[in-house]
Formats: structure tokens, sequence, C-alpha cells
């Protein structure tokens, strides 16, 4: 297996360090799973790696980093909606799922040592795993962020660095640390490896369901889930196992839509947009890194853009809570532009929801 980037072309040992190839371009891998069949599940482990036939694993690390990651429950909220309940996870929420790849591939090269940038949870992941794996993090995280998700984060004995300004200041100044220290950059949205945990998303839900819904809710930010979900999906079609992409409702904040705006003037790139607070703070990504590629997919695909309204977020967590669900006000942005897209275009059945990150996880 080697890496591939999909600016140049260049391959690239697994082993490199380099967060990115030296033209700028972004890794892939050069991997291609064998057919997926419910047979090459491997039904005596309980976690995401009963899916790991299909996964581009090198060796067998995750066995000592695993936390029980996965095997989230799919739930019945109403008739037309199916939560997928991706906060039962180790640290809280569905950043577990590439978190534990990504470590086990550090683990596996002999890394001692990451940092990253994060909104909070994908932080907090990377932190329970290099804690379990032994490996020194830092983490920088914007101001603002949850004091509970710090706390996590510290908990784990990652040192937090809480940056000024917004959160893509603090991608920036967290990269411009890894350049100068050349510590691994464990980033969850350049890092290829992410991307083989959050696929099995899918190959989990078609498992317990025996299909896949008619329509996917995901939210966007920088889109790890949402291109693990493609990525499953392209996966699960090549493989014949569905014959039919479903329909993407791929969600972004109200005051942070880089993609909703580029895909509706039918750019190649995020647009430029005037970043204004919103209080779904995971998804409050200016400047997406994979933009290309999610725009790509958007053209490809059935892939629609919906808006989550800042001043229905609220309400739309407490609608689930008194069903007994209680998500972090980032994961009620989902269902919020869920009802926001069928106010738009009408009742939308058969619809999967992830419920991504915890409701303790934002309470201050
Ligand atoms: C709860 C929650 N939902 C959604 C997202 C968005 O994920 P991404 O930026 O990978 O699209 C995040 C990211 O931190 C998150 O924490
Ligand atoms: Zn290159």
């Amino acid at each position: 297996m080697k890496l591939i980037c999909a600016k140049c072309n260049k391959t690239e040992d697994i082993s490199t360090r380099l967060a990115k190839c030296e033209c700028g371009g972004l890794w892939k891998l050069d991997f291609q799973p064998p057919k997926f069949s419910l047979n090459e599940i491997d039904k005596n482990e309980w976690s995401l790696f009963r899916y790991r036939k299909f996964m581009a694993l090198q060796d067998e690390t995750w066995r000592s980093i695993s936390l029980g990651e996965g095997m989230t429950p799919i739930v019945r909220l109403d008739d037309n909606v199916l939560l997928k309940m991706d906060y039962f996870m180790p640290t809280l929420s569905f950043k577990d799922r590439g978190a534990v790849v990504l470590i086990s591939h550090c683990k596996s090269i002999g890394v001692d040592s990451v940092a990253q940038d994060s909104s909070g949870n994908a932080g907090n992941s990377i932190a329970a795993y290099s804690a379990k794996a032994g490996i020194q993090c830092e983490i920088f995280v914007p101001e603002g962020t949850s004091p509970k998700k710090i706390n996590m984060i510290q908990a784990h004995g990652a040192k937090v660095n809480i940056v000024p300004g917004s959160r893509d200041h603090c991608a920036d100044i967290c990269r411009a640390k890894v350049e100068q220290e050349g510590v691994y950059y464990a980033n969850h949205v350049y890092n290829p490896f992410f991307y083989e945990g959050t696929k099995t998303y899918i190959y989990e839900t078609f498992e317990q369901l025996g299909r896949i819904p008619q329509h996917i809710v995901v939210p966007v930010g920088n889109g790890t889930l949402f291109l693990g979900v493609i990525k499953g999906l392209e996966h699960l079609l090549e493989s014949g196992v569905i014959s039919q992409f479903p329909t993407i409702i791929a969600l972004q904040s109200e005051f942070c839509d880089p993609l909703l705006q580029a895909n509706k003037q039918a750019k190649k790139t995020a647009v430029k947009v005037d970043v204004k607070p919103t209080i779904a703070e995971g998804i409050a990504i200016g400047q997406p890194m994979r933009s290309e590629e999610i725009l790509d997919y958007a053209e490809k695909y059935p892939i629609h853009f919906i808006h989550a309204p800042e001043d229905k977020i609220l309400a739309a967590r407490q609608q689930l809570a008194l069903k007994g669900i209680y998500c972090e006000h980032t994961t009620a942005a989902n269902y919020a532009a869920y009802l926001h897209y069928c106010e738009l275009y009408g009742d939308t059945p058969d619809c999967l929801i992830t419920m991504c990150g915890a409701g303790l996880k934002s309470d201050h």
C-alpha cells in the first residue's frame, strides 16, 4: 500500500511523516477493497474492525488501540426518521471511527508524538487514542470551544492550546507548529486513514438494516463523515450490493456555508464566506481542505446541500431531548436541517440522521 498525491500523482511510502505532498496536494491511499459481502464481516469482533477486510490497515496494531468503537445502534424516532446513535462511542462522538484507524497507523509507523487542531471532538478522540497508544499529544482548539471538550482532552493527558480567533486560524497556528517542529500532524481532514474509519458508518448501517435508507442526513464542516459515507456507498454500489445511490442531505451552518454557496454557484472549490459565530461549533469551517473532492462528489451523486437554520437549532435539540435523545448543539443542527428540508421539499421518508455528538459535551 502507498500514498498517492491527489494533485500530482506522486507516490510516497505510507510511513512518511509528511502531512501532504511537496506540491501541496493531499494524500489518498492506493487501496482497493475487495467486493463488499456480509460474509466477509468478522462477526466475532465487536468493534468497527469487524469490517477490516474492507479497510486499509497495514497490520494488527489496531488490536491494542481499539476502545470498542463503532457498532452504534439505529433507533427509530418516528415514521420517517431513523437515528444512528454515533454518540454511543468511547469519546462520545463519531470522530472515534476515524481516530482509532489514524492512531493505529501512527503506532504502526513508530510515531511518538502528534499534534492536531480541532473544534473539540476530533481532539477528544485523538487525545484518547493517543493515550491508549502511549503517544504524546498536543491539541489546538479555537477560543470558545465547549469547556467540557477541553476538560476531556486534558483528562487524557494531552496538552491543550486555546487559540484566539476562528477555527480556521486555529488550524493555521497548529500547522505552523507542525512545520517548525516536525511533529506528526494527526489531522482528521488531511490523513487518508481517517476515512478508512468513517466509511464503516455505511457498512454498519447496511449490516444493521439489510439495506441503505433512501435519504441520509450528514453534517459537513470539513466533511470527514460525509466523505466516509460517500466512500462506503461507492463501495457498496461497485460491489453490487446496492443498486442506487441514496439522496444525501448535506448540511452546513447558516452562518458558515462555503460549500453550500460553492455548489449553488457551480464552483469547483469552496467560496469565501463571512463566518459568523454559530452554536454549531463542530461545523464552523470556513475553509474546508477537501472542498474540491466534496464538490466533485456533489456533481456525481444526488447530494443536496441545505442550511441548518441557526434559530432552529435549540428547538430541534429540545424536541429530540423530549424523546429521550440528548445530543450536542452541532448534532441538533442535523435535525434542524432535516426539518428545514421537509419544510422546503415536503415529507422526507426513510431518512437516516446521524446523532454524532453527545449532549453533555456542549452544556455550558
Ligand atoms: C458533533 C459534530 N458533528 C459534525 C462535525 C463535522 O465534522 P466534519 O468537520 O468532519 O464535517 C463535527 C466536527 O467536529 C462534530 O464534532
Ligand atoms: Zn503532489
